[in-house]
């Protein structure tokens, strides 16, 4: 560890940590107890471990108000799952629309798609990353097959509108992609009723599992025939035919699953459900304001984002006039033990619409076990930094 031993980790956004100790508890007993293939051989273990996978998985789907677990289908992460949604479901020719605040995640697949073919519409934020639905309307055109947004910025945390979205994609006949990577565990999100037609979530952010987990949540209006397997392979289903399963998960969850990941994450899931979104939300929301206006009274300091903290999602970005963010993130870890990230965190679209490119910006982005004593004392060293 480097000069201070005490650390305050405001990374959340990029994974979160700590994670609870059952989540912990729930992957050493998964490998100690468990260790079976999941839905492949016969056996004791095998069936434990093919339980606990179906645990995490009725878990998410109650989370997500989906009725039918089998329609979760774990990834290692959120981007596998935007990557499966984008690349199954466009052809060349189609048309798709995304905001103009979007992680490399949907904005790398997208622009390989337009190269292969597939019409891309990108509709601009306003600075703070608010998107008015009217820009969605106007570029969501009738034979447009897909609008794909994030449910939560990753740079400014701003909050997009994604019930209005749906009604706007479903009016010209197109599907609804949310990236939840910033809201699952973090905003409540029932599928049904905002009209979400795919949502894909990482596991280790918000939900509180490990690293190595996520998934895509088909909901019940998508077609499957309709979305190819980014993967084929064994799934322990069917075994006598060369040709994929057409049926879910298995059509999308080919090799062994992440056995230990996933159980990791069902223990984060139940973590976020029994600690409920409601107060956890709250929580973050209390920090995330002390942080707005904390660092927002420091002269020299800009804060990104919506002023408003319940139009955000727990994450603060800001700059310091004159000074190399790379040398802000530095100081405030060797010096003061707190961890954040800096840069163009993986979405440079994001920070051209914020007008922060190519420098970027310092990101703080509190969870669960963070405290407001903790948010003083970041407060506090920012002061020092820049008066120094
Ligand atoms: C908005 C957004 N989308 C996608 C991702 C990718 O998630 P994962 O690391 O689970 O693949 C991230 C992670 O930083 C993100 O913030």
């Amino acid at each position: 560890m480097g000069a201070v031993d005490e650390l305050i980790y405001l990374d959340n956004a990029a994974t979160s940590w700590p994670k609870p100790p059952e989540v912990v508890r729930a992957m050493s007993d998964f490998i100690e107890k468990a260790g079976g293939n999941p839905g492949r051989s016969g056996h004791r273990l095998s069936i434990r471990a093919g339980r606990i996978v179906y645990e995490a998985r009725e878990a998410l789907a109650e989370l997500f108000s989906v009725p039918d677990p089998l329609r979760v289908v774990f990834t290692p992460g959120a981007t596998y799952a935007i990557n499966l949604a984008l690349l199954g479901l466009l052809h060349p020719g189609d048309t798709v629309v995304a905001t103009s605040i979007e992680h490399n995640a949907v904005m790398r697949p997208l622009r390989a798609l337009e190269q292969r073919g597939v019409r891309l519409v990108i509709v601009p934020c306003a600075p703070d990353g608010t998107l008015a639905p009217l820009a969605l309307q106007r570029a969501a055109t009738p034979g447009t097959r897909l609008v794909v947004m994030t449910h939560a910025s990753n740079v400014m945390g701003t909050i997009l509108p994604v019930a209005e979205a749906a009604k706007i994609a479903h009016q010209v006949g197109a599907l609804l992609l949310v990236d939840a990577a910033q809201s699952a565990g973090v905003l409540p999100i029932d599928m049904r009723s905002l009209g979400i037609d795919l949502l894909a979530f990482a596991g280790h952010k918000g939900l509180m599992g490990p690293p190595g987990t996520g998934g895509l949540v088909i909901g019940e209006g998508v077609d499957e025939a309709q979305m190819e397997p980014l993967v084929r392979g064994g799934t322990g289903s069917r075994s006598e035919f060369e040709l994929q399963p057409d049926f879910l998960p298995d059509r999308y969850e080919s090799g062994t699953s992440n056995g230990m990941g996933i159980a990791g994450l069902g223990a984060g899931v139940r973590f976020v459900r029994e600690r409920g979104i409601e107060m956890l939300r709250s929580h973050e929301m209390e920090l995330t304001t002390q942080l707005v206006e904390g660092l927002g009274s420091i002269p020299g300091v800009k804060v990104y984002g919506p002023l408003e903290t319940g139009r955000r999602a727990a994450i603060v970005s800001f700059g310091v006039a004159g000074r190399q963010v790379s040398e802000l993130g530095m100081r405030l870890d060797e010096e003061y033990g707190i961890l954040c990230r800096v840069g163009l965190h993986c979405a440079p679209a994001a920070h051209r619409t914020m007008g922060t490119f190519p420098h970027g910006t310092v990101r703080l982005a509190p969870g669960p076990f963070n405290t407001a004593s903790e948010i003083e004392k970041v407060i506090e060293a920012v002061e020092r930094i820049v008066r120094s």
